[in-house]
């Protein structure tokens, strides 16, 4: 490109280079990506349009152009996704924050009081975008994450600290409840997860982005993708509160599995919630309140 380029050529020839790669989200990811090199906002992308760019910055737009042509999500190369209108940072080692993933945040906000001291666990935290959603949405509410993976942790504890969230989110390394359950003061009003879900044979029909770029251990839910739920859900009961409630994301086909199991562990009022797609995407159920009188 010439000496005179402006931003609004570059960002041009972005993306059509993204297009002629069959990226469906050519012109959006060409905006994404220029914003963040030019370290401008959207807006002030769109009102600079007009301004010449230096060498240093076409160079830096191309590499990253060339990053998503090899099929690199924007979140992966930009190191930041939005989720529930808030910036998470996002690495190798942890799940993009899913717009699905949402839905469990609506389910729960929904039967999750405003009130002093509630307790909230999230198991299998990744980059802590539930939790710290939760936390930021009930500012009296206190939070334990847990992920096995010590470098998802490090994201987890990044994001707490960049939403102004560390004094209420405990985070700790771990094997989903083990080492929470049967501590009598290891106590939660909620527990919500969104464990790996994909049965491993599925595995290889994965979109390239998501298999290629996100940790296989934030997908691969053993041979028939239930392995996860089998192992927390009767222990969830005893990390309850009386009337607490277990609220857990699923692949599209689980619903009946997964609400068999809650059944089986003692679960109360179980019921499915839908995403926009209208797929089967959460399933929550309550643990009994103990009787009075
Ligand atoms: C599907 S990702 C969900 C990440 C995040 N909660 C979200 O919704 O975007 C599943 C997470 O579970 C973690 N995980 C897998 N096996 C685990 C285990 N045995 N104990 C705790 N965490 C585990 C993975 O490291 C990964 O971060």
């Amino acid at each position: 490109m010439s000496d005179d380029t402006r931003l609004a050529d570059l960002q041009r020839r972005m993306a059509d280079e993204l297009a002629a790669a069959d990226d469906p989200t050519a012109a959006l990811d060409a905006r994404l990506l220029l914003a963040h090199v030019s370290r401008l906002t959207e807006t002030e992308l769109a009102l600079k349009a007009n301004e010449q760019v230096s060498a240093a910055i076409v160079s830096a737009a191309m590499t990253l152009t060339d990053l998503r042509k090899a099929g690199k999500p924007i979140a992966k190369i930009i190191g930041v996704k939005e989720f529930w209108g808030r910036a998470f940072r996002v690495g190798a080692a942890v799940l993009d924050p899913r717009p699905d993933s949402e839905t469990l945040i609506d389910s729960a906000l929904a039967i999750l009081p405003d009130k002093r001291d509630l307790k909230l666990l999230d198991l299998g935290t990744g980059s802590g975008c539930l939790i710290l959603t939760l936390l930021a949405e009930r500012p009296n509410a206190r939070g334990l994450a847990v992920d096995k993976s010590r470098a998802a942790l490090r994201i987890a504890r990044l994001n707490a600290h960049r939403l102004g969230l560390r004094a209420r989110a405990s985070m700790r390394t771990g094997d989903w409840l083990a080492g929470i359950a049967g501590h009598k003061d290891m106590r939660f009003d909620m527990i919500v997860s969104n464990p790996p879900y994909i049965a491993r044979d599925e595995l290889s029909t994965l979109a390239p982005d998501v298999q290629f770029f996100d940790p296989r251990a934030a997908l691969d839910g053993g041979a028939d993708g239930l392995s996860a739920y089998r192992l927390l859900i009767a222990p969830a009961m005893d990390c309850l509160n009386e009337g607490g409630y277990l609220v857990l994301e699923i692949g599209a086909t689980q619903a009946e599995a997964v609400s068999g199991l809650m059944q089986s562990a003692g679960f109360q009022n179980i019921s499915v919630r839908q995403d926009l797609a209208d797929r089967d995407r959460v399933v929550l159920g309550q643990k009994q309140a103990q009787k009075t009188g």
